[in-house]
């Protein structure tokens, strides 16, 4: 139920921000494979890719964890990251390209909200790739969420590919990442975290191990769970996995409140920078995985290369204190 003192409706995943071993090897699988596009490459230390002339859907980085191993069993971190296709012909599409590269899935469910197939990328980075369903499908006339896990009709899905695959290979506009799903230590401690101090609406719980949130309404943006993690450690350090996950919020004032929020609440940042593309706040949740809250300027003001592509490195300091002040000025037009 979305309240005075939710998240703004049209609050969503902005993109993710993994560690990698070999940037390489990952950017030959989201490039490659998922067909995402590369917008900036910085050598063998990073990389930003995207669907759709976004600035970035995807970034990963090697700053800390080249060679590194995966997290621990056990440890808090990454469940998956969901990537959301704009049609069900998408989403059969990027199966199909996958199956036909020998790539092995690990599970496929129909949750009613979307269809989904799970898998890891090459650094066992849990991955959800699905397509929603229309709301008017699982959203009941009270705003109340019908969500569920039957089997998935893999023969109907995949018939949707038959002969297709995307021009030049590459995702379509409209692909994002719908939601991340996070191992956590303890659910009340996260949900805390991500409902009372951020604001997102809780859509479904089970007890202590799991919780599903979002904002306006949508099946869930973040899923919560210690299935694996209860009472877990943050993943050593040079390890692969989670670098930050990004909810970019719909208007600047929208970013200063919720940073304003989380300062009232004794909360810190880590860091922060103005991108040009997006202002960014850096912090993490209570288990330590990383936060950015982000506000994305419109594309017309992005900062671009003389070819027209996003320049993503010409990022700038800002002043937090007046920043969040500007949250109490009244918003004029
Ligand atoms: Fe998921
Ligand atoms: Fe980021």
């Amino acid at each position: 139920m979305t309240t005075n003192d939710s998240i703004p409706a049209g609050a969503h995943i902005g993109h993710t921000h993994l560690k990698a071993a070999d940037l390489d090897r990952q950017v030959a699988f989201y490039h490659d494979l998922l067909g995402f596009d590369v917008v900036q490459r910085m050598g063998d230390q990073a990389a930003f890719l995207s669907a759709g002339g976004y600035h970035h859907h995807l970034a990963m980085n090697t700053w800390e964890s080249r060679n590194g191993e995966s997290p621990a069993r056990g440890t808090t971190g990454l469940y998956h990251i969901a990537i959301n296709y704009p049609t069900r012909k998408d989403l059969a599409i990027v199966i199909k390209r996958l199956l036909e590269a020998g790539w092995t899935l690990d599970g496929a469910s129909d949750h009613l909200t979307h269809e989904a197939v799970y898998l890891t990328d090459p650094e066992g980075n849990g991955l959800e790739l699905a397509w929603d369903r229309d709301p008017s499908v699982w959203r009941k006339p009270d705003g109340s969420i019908t969500m569920g896990s039957e089997p998935l009709n893999f023969q109907s899905l995949l018939a949707e590919a038959e002969g297709a695959d995307w021009p030049e290979g590459r995702a379509p506009e409209g692909t994002r990442i719908g939601h991340v799903h996070l191992k956590v230590s303890d659910i009340d401690q996260a949900v805390h975290f991500y409902h009372d101090l951020l604001g997102f609406d809780q859509i479904a719980r089970l007890g202590n191990s799991a919780a599903f949130l979002s904002a306006g309404g949508y099946h869930h943006h973040l899923g919560l769970n210690t299935w694996e993690s209860a009472g877990g450690q943050p993943p050593a350090p040079g390890t692969t996995g989670l670098y930050h996950l990004a909810i970019n919020y719909p208007t600047r004032e929208d970013l200063a409140r919720a940073v304003k929020r989380l300062f009232d609440n004794g909360w810190a940042i880590d860091g922060l920078n103005d991108h040009g593309t997006h202002m960014a706040i850096y912090l993490h949740d209570p288990d330590f995985n990383g936060i950015e809250l982000a506000w994305d300027r419109d594309r017309s003001e992005w900062p671009r290369n003389p070819d027209g592509s996003v320049n993503l490195f010409g990022g700038k300091p800002f002043d937090i204190q007046e920043f969040v002040a500007s949250a109490d000025r009244p918003v004029t037009a």
